[in-house]
């Protein structure tokens, strides 16, 4: 235990707050969110307890993918924007404790970036190989049949050249070629001119596809990685003690070790989606999602509680800008939407890990029921729209997808107060608001002593009182029951039961003998505090509650 303690890291009691800069805050009035937007709400921020904000892309870009398609990576998008408001950004967070993790999005550039303005110009240009050309078939098609995570080939034709550019997302999102020693160190350049800006560390965009070998067609965890990432690491932020967080789909517990164990010099941690994509259909992916099941999900987050126990970190979340709202997913947008999302919150933010919250998370916001298809504007669901309905896939049912797992439901503006377009804006917002903003608005949760933001901003404190919320050893009790999530952490003489019950109706437990007749101080709760569990209990619809017991025996 000793030397788990003396190895901690400052980010180990930390909770991330994402930004999804476009959706937050519009200072301007122009209907799109914006960095001045941003400082207007740190206070918000620090009162909510939060210390990072991880900061989705703010860089010059077109916009294909909002910001995930990268002109220029040392200026700033003029919607969002100038350097010297990031600057003051960075400033200002810094004098309220709040770290900013930048997002880092390596994998590709936008194809109006100058490297690859440059590179389509003919294939002796010196930046040619910054991104990956291959010659067309006999034929004249593609070189092989790899797709775009947004739909159609994942080859692009370039007539000036009469070579394929290789994109695996969209066509304005050519991959760069990471076996170009230029490359590397370009992008090292570019990280350390903002490591010295003083920002606290890296989100990684699909971090785990950079060691691809297209004519292999291996795209994630490619032979070379972890070699990347070593080198990263040791070029960049290694000797700085920050956050580094590698979003990496393709991740098992095992490979997790080899980024985020501390011997091996890579990063902090990695966001890892098995609890995600559990849900999605085996052929069909996130449009034809697949009912919930708790017994797998506890599965899932038992074996990496305990996988990474001692070796490596977890990273805590159940959404961000990519995927459906919590509690429309997990728990019920509709009576118990505030229970259930603190249910959500407490079963989350007692695990082992570190914790991230996606803006408006902590005031319950919803999904989204869009009846046009034109009232969306991610990409993803776009595409795969048009693509799927010309494969005669019936409107409504894709809908249906949309609804359930579309983008845009993380991306709908924040929702501030009952002021029209919910205080994000005084001007139409480039995606419309979620028109329940009239009930859901952070003012009234700032209003509402029981509100789901200070049962977030509880969590958040006792995360930084409790060591044993930080470095106990986790176990799940009865992994079998359908309805409920009940799991013990230990640490030194110290014991917390978690009970989480995941029904919108009561569910009854026979508890295990290991937590029977058990006695201590309720430290959260959403109905109202339990101290004492006999032998059964039986839990309120969404009920969740987390004991202190003292004394171990
Ligand atoms: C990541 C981002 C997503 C983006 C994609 C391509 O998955 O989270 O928003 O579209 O990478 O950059
Ligand atoms: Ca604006």
């Amino acid at each position: 235990m000793e030397s788990n303690v003396s190895a901690n890291k400052w980010w180990h009691n930390a909770v991330v707050y994402q930004i999804y800069p476009r959706s937050f805050m519009d200072a301007n009035n122009d209907g799109i969110g914006d960095l001045t937007g941003i400082i207007s709400k740190l206070d918000y921020l620090q009162q909510l307890g939060i210390n990072i904000i991880w900061l989705s892309p703010v860089y010059k870009s077109p916009m294909d993918d909002n910001g995930y398609d990268i002109s220029d990576y040392q200026d700033i998008a003029p919607e969002f924007g100038t350097l010297e408001e990031m600057e003051q950004l960075i400033r200002e967070a810094k004098k309220r404790d709040i770290h900013i993790v930048m997002d880092l999005v390596v994998n590709h550039t936008s194809d109006e970036h100058p490297w690859f303005i440059e590179a389509r110009k003919s294939k002796n240009n010196p930046y040619r190989d910054y991104y990956i050309w291959r010659e067309p078939q006999a034929d004249g098609s593609v070189p092989n049949d790899f797709h775009s995570y947004f739909g159609g080939s994942g080859w692009e034709f370039d007539p000036q050249t009469g070579e394929y550019y290789f994109h695996q997302f969209s066509k304005k999102q050519p991959d760069l070629n990471w076996e170009n020693p230029k490359v590397q160190e370009e992008i090292h350049q570019m990280m350390n001119w903002w490591l010295d800006k003083g920002i606290g560390g890296f989100r990684m965009d699909v971090i785990d596809l950079i060691g691809k070998q297209v004519d292999d067609k291996v795209m994630a965890n490619g032979p070379k990685l972890h070699d990347l990432i070593k080198a990263m690491n040791q070029a960049t932020f290694g000797p700085r003690n920050l956050l580094t967080v590698g979003e990496t789909w393709s991740a098992t517990p095992e490979i997790a070790k080899l980024y985020s164990a501390t011997d091996r010099n890579e990063l902090s941690m990695i966001f890892q989606f098995e609890h995600i994509t559990m849900n999605w259909h085996p052929q069909e992916g996130k449009w034809q999602p697949l009912p919930f099941d708790l017994v797998k999900f506890k599965q899932i987050i038992s074996k990496w509680q305990t996988a990474l126990a001692h070796e490596g970190w977890n990273s805590l979340f159940w959404n961000n800008h990519d995927l459906p709202r919590a509690v429309s997913k997990y728990g019920d947008a509709g009576i118990f939407r505030v229970q259930s999302a603190k249910m959500l919150a407490t079963t989350l933010h007692f695990l082992k890990g570190t914790p991230y919250v996606y803006q408006g998370e902590e005031i319950g916001m919803t999904n989204v029921r869009f009846d046009s298809i034109d009232d969306y504007k991610d990409i993803e669901s776009l595409n795969l729209y048009h693509e799927r309905i010309a494969a005669g896939v019936p409107h409504d049912q894709m809908m249906e997808g949309i609804y359930e797992n579309g983008r845009d439901n993380a991306r709908t503006p924040m929702q501030w107060d009952t002021s029209e377009y919910g205080g994000f804006s005084n001007h139409q917002p480039w995606l419309k608001v979620n028109p329940n903003y009239t009930e859901i608005n952070a003012n009234a949760a700032l209003q509402e002593p029981d509100s789901v933001f200070y049962h977030y901003q509880h969590l958040i404190r006792l995360r930084k009182e409790l060591p044993i919320m930080v470095y106990g050893d986790f176990e799940c009790l009865l992994p079998e029951d359908p309805n409920t999530f009940i799991y013990t952490r230990t640490f030194q003489n110290q014991k917390i039961i978690v009970l989480s019950n995941f029904a919108a109706e009561k569910s009854k437990v026979l508890l295990p003998a290991s937590i029977q007749n058990t006695y201590g101080q309720c430290i959260s709760y959403n109905y109202s505090p339990r101290a004492e569990l006999k032998h059964e209990l039986t839990l309120e619809p969404f009920e969740s509650i987390a004991i202190l017991v003292h004394d171990k025996s």
